[in-house]
């Protein structure tokens, strides 16, 4: 990579320092929280660039992809962020929605004041096929007393008190996404140097959006307000233009299009799913942050997402995520839901 001389580089650990100066308070833990993520981003991408190789080097005989060739991606995406994170000091306990339970940092490492919270492959079962899938991260600060282990009390905070959240997506290109409540900034990685480089300083979602990404194969368990929402973003009812529609089936590659594009990713309940199919808390919540910090909003349909304070580690929730607009648009069509 040559730059020219109007581009200045600015590797994604820069701009953390330089946030951080910002901010005097700041102590630097959060700081070592979100480098030590892009590194565990960093491996996590090439153990998905190599994906459609794993059954063919195994297959040669060669059983040591590291022994891991019968792993599945989304457990080996597990093992990597929990390993990254576990001793780094800052963090007193994780969750991930690959484990059941609060994930404990071991006795031998000492607990900091935060807690994280992740999805370490969203879309995994598009993998097969070659298709963008992603990681989704939730940073809280602790409400337990300093010191010891976490518990499961950190991670039951809404969404609101998110102190940062991001995502990486493995698509044409790897890239990571992160907000501190300071706007939302976006890196590419540089595979040739292994560095993530800034590529999108301050996101702005369009307030009016042009995608619509629904599953409609549930529609016959929608109910009625969902239906007529769905007609309205196609156009169906003569009240708007057309909106196109875009679904991936990994929900990192539908809000990533969406966030820069413009447009809405809806996850409804339905009759089968009342509470719809995505996780509020590794989930909803750091995309809705993230969102919101672009400019645009999120909505389980009754409520502010980021507002709904969580009952259980694995809750579900529906999902309106996108364009300001769009979601003002479901917000007040759903209303007969409630
Ligand atoms: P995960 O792979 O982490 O379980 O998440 C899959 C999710 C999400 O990425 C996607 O938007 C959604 O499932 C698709 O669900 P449907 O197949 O029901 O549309
Ligand atoms: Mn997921
Ligand atoms: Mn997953």
């Amino acid at each position: 990579m040559i730059p020219n001389s109007e581009t200045s580089v600015v590797t994604i650990d820069r701009f953390i320092i330089e946030q951080e100066a910002m901010f005097p308070e700041a102590t630097g833990e959060l700081s070592g929280i979100l480098y030590d993520l892009a590194v565990a981003a960093k491996m996590i991408s090439s153990k998905v660039r190599r994906a459609g190789l794993i059954d063919i080097l195994g297959a040669a005989g060669s059983d040591n992809v590291q022994g891991e060739h019968q792993q599945k991606l989304d457990v080996i995406a597990n093992v990597i962020i929990t390993k990254a994170m576990d001793h780094g000091g800052r963090l007193c306990a994780m969750a991930s929605e690959e484990e059941e339970g609060v994930i404990p940092i071991p006795p031998q490492f000492r607990c900091g004041k935060y807690v994280l919270l992740f999805d370490p492959l969203d879309g995994s079962s598009n993998i097969d096929v070659n298709v963008p899938v992603g990681t989704i991260f939730s940073v809280l600060r602790r409400v337990t007393p300093d010191g010891g282990p976490g518990t499961v009390q950190d991670m039951l905070q809404a969404g609101a008190q998110q102190v940062a959240a991001g995502y990486v997506i493995y698509g044409s290109s790897t890239m990571l996404v992160y907000t501190t409540g300071h706007g939302a900034h976006g890196f590419t990685l540089d595979p040739s140097i292994g560095e993530f480089l800034l590529s999108h300083q301050d996101i702005r979602t369009p307030n009016i959006g042009k995608y619509l990404s629904v599953n409609d194969s549930y529609e016959r368990y929608w109910s009625e307000p969902v239906r007529a929402l769905m007609r309205r973003y196609r156009g169906l009812d003569m009240q708007r233009e057309p909106m196109n529609v875009r679904y991936v089936g990994s929900l990192v590659a539908d809000f990533h299009r969406n966030l820069l594009g413009g447009g809405i990713f809806v996850y409804p309940a339905n009759k089968q799913a009342p509470s719809g199919k995505l996780r509020l808390l590794y989930e909803c919540n750091p995309l809705a942050f993230i969102c919101e910090q672009a400019g645009g909003a999120a909505t389980d349909g009754r409520q502010r997402l980021l507002e709904i304070v969580p009952g259980e580690l694995h809750q579900r929730s529906p999902l309106y995520i996108g364009s300001r607009n769009d979601v003002e648009i479901a917000t007040r069509m759903l209303e007969a839901d409630r």
